[in-house]
């Protein structure tokens, strides 16, 4: 188990140096991220490096046991390079210059951010990449955490480099976005600009391009340093972190090229379930590369210092965060950062070494968390989880784009599809369209808008395979371009669903301020009919649930129909329908639940599917996460909680039958023979 942080020398005296190693030792620390911002320490000037401080830093390090994950200091361009080229910063959509003096003010595509970048990693690579102190290497940090999309010249033109390598012809590319509408038709690529501030509604094809360019154009920078320091020598693993469900970058297509997933992790303490959405970005984690553990490379002691209110972490609670993650896959826990920092726009950021001292409740944690990790047994990396639920960057990014039939927020839903079936102690991976479902017995897609052709042949072999598909509403209605295909919708999956969609029946959104909820909502009186309809109700195998968004119109083509709507304009009409097909089965839900109904839906699913909880009986509370024969289990509520299992404690060896957590508790349970062959897998 890796133990550190996020190691920042440059903002301190020398002298601190070594009051830092010698404390890091206490703490159990064996690993450190160095150098990530420490750009402008080591090159004052183009040309003009020093790299002696560094050395330094990195010999204590090494002389003290302590490894390094070097840092190649390329997220924060100093001073001296954006006066000398101004061109190299970013802009947003209305052309506004995202200046210095904060970080990560460079345009990716920048031909002299990236011969800076190139000549700065060079350096570095070709001085540690054999020394025995570097066990991995950071590139750069959060690619595109802050400037999310860059629309300036720079963009602009590898914009079009982009779509001609794409599309070849520009009349592939008006055929593509459809740009025969509103008289958008190109003769040129170059008269094709990103999606910058325009009067109103922009080509859903072209943004979709902007997005993929976006996330490409980054990876391109991420490859380039990677290439650099392996052809340097360096045989270490070369990652860059991640931030769990992270809009802007398809970190499908990224995980191809990096060694180990690292990721940034930051739940609310001031929301009592952010350890559900926590969950689902460490499950998306681990199973962005199966088999392979991955590194928690970022979260806090206690407070940030970046929302509204930064709530500190509860005694015990940094713990459960840390066993958390390790129970979702990861072989290493470490912070942002190790020494608070004493001036700079984080300086109430916690830390391992706080501010205050370590006379205090977070040194003491800090310390029983590194002695609780030195010697942890080995883990099984595999999840076993049964239940796959889709989650697709391409859908995300297209479902963002304005002039639906109602709004939705498809990582918002995805993570409350996710959240249900997490609720029922059930492992999840999550799983890309054309990822490999074989190992599944229920396979959720909710809300698949864009899928390709080669998702929608996936998810149909899956189930002609013996698998159990659940699909939910407005899934299925495009193709890879944003646009419809002949035959209506729903033209990939229909084969295995057997229902198509005739009309969406947008509802008002549950968030919409319209003020017309209360029309809708028959509990009050209404008929549930007119324009303010805001929910469906729809009666089903699972009973009754509440559905919001849409309740569409099927045609039911060859699928029994198993629940209908029971009020609104629907009243009577099919809801729910499931259907054979080859060996497995293919369910279609024409609306969104609320999460009540989500909770019904799923556990319903489950059942059909023949998926039983890693332990039942538990509170909603405990969560429970596989790795292997172990599962960790940890109490995220305020009450005690009873837990029947039986096994061995991972740590202390001891039997284990029956166990009380106390909040934030948490115990690895090896599990007896017993135990796993009560599971069904
Ligand atoms: C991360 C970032 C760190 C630090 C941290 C604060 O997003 O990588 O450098 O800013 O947030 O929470």
């Amino acid at each position: 188990m890796y133990y550190g942080g996020d190691y920042n020398p440059e903002q301190w005296p020398e002298e601190v140096w070594k009051e830092d190693v010698r404390l890091m030792r206490e703490a159990g620390v064996t690993v450190v991220s160095l150098g990530i911002f420490a750009w402008a320490r080591i090159q004052e000037d183009e040309g003009a490096f020093d790299w002696e401080w560094l050395d330094r830093v990195v010999d204590l390090l090494h002389e003290n046991g302590i490894q390094v994950n070097m840092g190649t200091a390329t997220a924060s361009p100093p001073p001296w390079a954006t006066t000398k080229y101004p061109e190299m910063l970013p802009k947003d959509a209305n052309g506004a210059i995202y200046g210095p003096g904060s970080r990560q003010h460079f345009a990716p595509t920048s031909p002299v951010y990236r011969r800076l970048a190139v000549e700065l990693v060079r350096e570095l690579a070709a001085r540690y990449a054999h020394h025995p102190a570097v066990v991995m290497w950071h590139v750069n940090n959060e690619y595109g955490c802050h400037v999310n999309y860059d629309y300036s010249d720079n963009a602009r033109d590898a914009f079009r480099v982009w779509l001609q390598t794409k599309y070849g012809t520009i009349d592939a590319l008006n055929e593509a976005w459809g740009t025969a509408f509103w008289s958008q038709i190109y003769t040129s690529f170059d008269q094709v600009f990103p999606p910058r501030k325009a009067p109103y509604s922009l080509n859903p094809g072209g943004a979709l391009d902007f997005k993929r360019f976006t996330s490409d154009a980054a990876l391109e920078l991420y490859v380039m340093e990677r290439d650099i320091i392996r052809a340097a020598g360096a045989t270490q693993p070369i990652s860059t972190n991640f931030m769990g469900p992270f809009h802007p970058l398809d970190y499908w297509r990224w995980a191809d090229e990096i060694d180990i997933i690292t990721n940034d992790n930051y739940p609310d303490p001031n929301d009592p379930e952010s350890f559900r959405s926590s969950a689902f970005a460490l499950d998306l984690m681990r199973s962005l590369k199966p088999g392979v553990p991955w590194l928690l490379m970022e979260q806090s002691t206690g407070a940030l210092s970046w929302r509204p209110s930064n709530a500190p972490k509860a005694p015990g609670q940094m713990e459960a965060l840390s066993a958390q993650a390790i129970g979702h896959g990861a072989d290493g826990v470490l912070f942002f950062q190790w020494r608070q920092s004493r001036r700079g726009s984080e300086k109430f950021h916690s830390a391992m070494l706080p501010q205050a001292g370590t006379q205090t409740r977070t040194w003491r944690e800090v310390t029983r968390l590194g002695e609780t990790l030195k010697e942890f047994p080995q883990l099984a990396p595999e999840s076993h989880a049964k239940v796959g639920v889709v989650f697709d960057w391409e859908n995300w990014w297209a479902l963002a784009h304005t002039d639906q039939p109602v709004a939705l927020d498809y990582g918002r839903l995805v993570q409350r599809w996710y959240a249900a079936l997490h609720a029922q102690h059930v492992s999840i991976d999550l799983v890309k369209p054309t990822g490999d479902l074989s190992s599944y017995s229920l396979v959720v897609a909710p809300q698949l808008y864009l899928l390709n052709d080669a998702g929608s042949e996936n998810l149909s072999s899956y189930v002609r395979q013996g698998g159990h598909l659940l699909v939910s509403a407005f899934t299925d209605v495009v193709d890879q371009n944003d646009a419809f295909r002949e035959g209506g919708y729903q033209v990939g999956l229909r084969q295995v669903l057997g229902v198509t969609v005739e009309d969406f029946g947008a509802l008002v959104a549950p968030s919409s301020d319209t003020g017309l909820r209360s029309v809708g909502d028959s509990t009050k009186g209404g008929s549930g009919i007119g324009p303010g309809q805001s929910h469906a109700s729809v009666t089903g195998p699972f009973g009754t649930l509440r559905g919001e968004y849409f309740c569409e119109e099927l045609r039911v083509l060859s699928a029994d129909v198993i629940g209908t709507f029971t009020d609104g304009r629907l009243k009577g009409a099919p809801a729910l329908t499931q259907q054979a097909y080859g060996a497995g089965r293919g369910t279609y839900l024409a609306t969104i639940p609320d999460d009540a109904g989500m909770l019904s839906v799923t556990s319903w699913a489950l059942a059909e599917a023949g998926v039983q909880p890693e332990l039942s009986g538990l509170s909603p509370w405990v969560e429970v996460a596989r790795r292997g024969d172990v599962l960790t289990l940890i109490n995220h509520g305020t009450e005690t909680a009873t837990v029947r299992v039986t096994g061995e404690n991972v740590l202390s060896g001891n039997p284990v039958n029956g166990i009380e957590l106390e909040m934030f508790e948490w115990v690895m349970v090896r599990l007896s023979n017993k135990t796993v062959s009560g599971a069904v897998r």
